[in-house]
């Protein structure tokens, strides 16, 4: 662990090629960490390397006592660097910490190190106009050495930097999805609320088919019924339905900052929002749908075929994103940039970097 002067580093040039981005891991100059031990949090610190020291027998390597978050960070064309709710993350991953019996980290250590570490890695953060982003990714462990199944008493919380392009390759074209019934990614009343990495390994079988099949993700299904929609690969689901905008109400879905965002912004716009079931069936009645999330932005959806039945729910004919898709698009990516007006004060601006 080095906990080191952040200016006393030569750094080289940087050899981005910013607009074409993947949305991957590339090296940063510094991280955050901050230990939870002796029932109490530590001071944080900076480090340089990008590997951790950790117990063979630790309880986030055994027993999966990992929980994360990932929320984005952007240079507007104004130049200053926003970054987007990110107290929604600082609440949601305390939950997940609860959910799994881990030490849920005070909001003010959470809101420091996300602003540390952007400030840390300002030259990562990618230029406006390049539609790329700084992806900011919290994860909490569990260090405790422990053969029987228990809590850890001793926890790491840290968060590393990368700058991202899209999640979906296409951006903001239509993708198509599928649902396969012969996979579940989480239980009915088990983990999908919480961002812990096990739902992620559970997810990791039904993509490759997926993919394999020519999808760009899995529309999950809910675990006890198979009947209502669920959500979309690491994503929420939404649709529009006689200009409504619909989105599962579930107990196995993450709560999405994103999805919640653009809940809001419809109420700004006059559209009507219904958080509910919807049936597989109720797919032949939308007008559009998406994939949303931090990582996703809006994905709009072109065409979702339900691989058991053979049914195909043809969203987007001529393969373009629907009207109402584009305009809460372009809202959330404005308000995100600063060029639309932040009138909720979601943004956290940091300053001098
Ligand atoms: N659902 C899952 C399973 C996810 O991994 C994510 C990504 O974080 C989302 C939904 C979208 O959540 P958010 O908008 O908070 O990024
Ligand atoms: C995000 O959107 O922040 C996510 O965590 C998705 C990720 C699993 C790729």
């Amino acid at each position: 662990m080095q906990n080191i002067e952040p200016n006393m580093i030569m750094k080289e040039e940087l050899n981005l090629d910013w607009a074409n981005l993947p949305f991957g891991y590339v090296p940063t100059d510094y991280n955050v960490r901050c230990y939870y031990r002796d029932g109490k949090w530590g001071e944080i610190e900076v480090s340089t390397s990008d590997t951790i020291n950790i117990h063979m027998a630790a309880t986030a390597l055994h027993y999966g006592q990992e929980i994360f978050e990932g929320l984005k960070a952007f240079r507007g064309r104004d130049g200053k660097v926003r970054v987007f709710r990110m107290e929604e993350n600082a609440q949601r991953i305390r939950r997940s910490a609860e959910g799994l019996c881990m030490e849920p980290v005070p909001t003010e250590i959470f809101c420091e190190m996300v602003r540390k570490a952007v400030e840390l890695n300002a030259r990562f953060i990618p230029p406006y106009g390049s539609g790329a982003s700084l992806y900011i990714r919290p994860l909490e462990i569990g260090m405790t050495p422990s053969v029987g199944v228990k809590s850890a008493t001793e926890y790491l919380f840290m968060i590393l930097v990368s700058p991202v392009g899209p999640y979906f390759k296409t951006g903001f074209k239509p993708t198509n999805i599928c649902i396969m019934r012969e996979y579940d990614r989480v239980a009915p009343k088990g983990t999908g609320r919480f961002k812990t990495g096990g739902n992620y390994a559970a997810s990791l079988k039904s993509g490759n088919h997926a993919h394999e099949l020519g999808y760009s993700a899995v529309l999950y299904l809910d675990p006890r019924d198979k009947k209502y929609l669920d959500e979309c690969g690491p994503a929420n689901f939404f649709a529009i339905k006689n200009g409504v905008y619909i989105t599962p109400a579930s107990e196995s879905i993450l709560p999405s900052v994103t999805n919640k965002s653009l809940m809001a912004l419809c109420e700004d716009l006059g559209i009507k929002v219904e958080q509910r079931h919807i049936t597989v069936e109720e797919l032949a009645e939308v007008e559009e749908a998406g994939a949303c999330g931090t990582a996703a932005v809006i994905s709009p959806v072109g065409e979702i075929d339900d691989i058991d039945t053979g049914e195909k729910y043809i969203i987007s004919a001529d393969g373009n994103p629907g009207a109402v898709s584009t305009r809460l698009y372009n809202l959330l990516r404005g308000i995100q940039l600063g060029e639309e007006e932040d009138t909720h004060g979601w943004n956290t601006v940091i300053e001098n970097i």
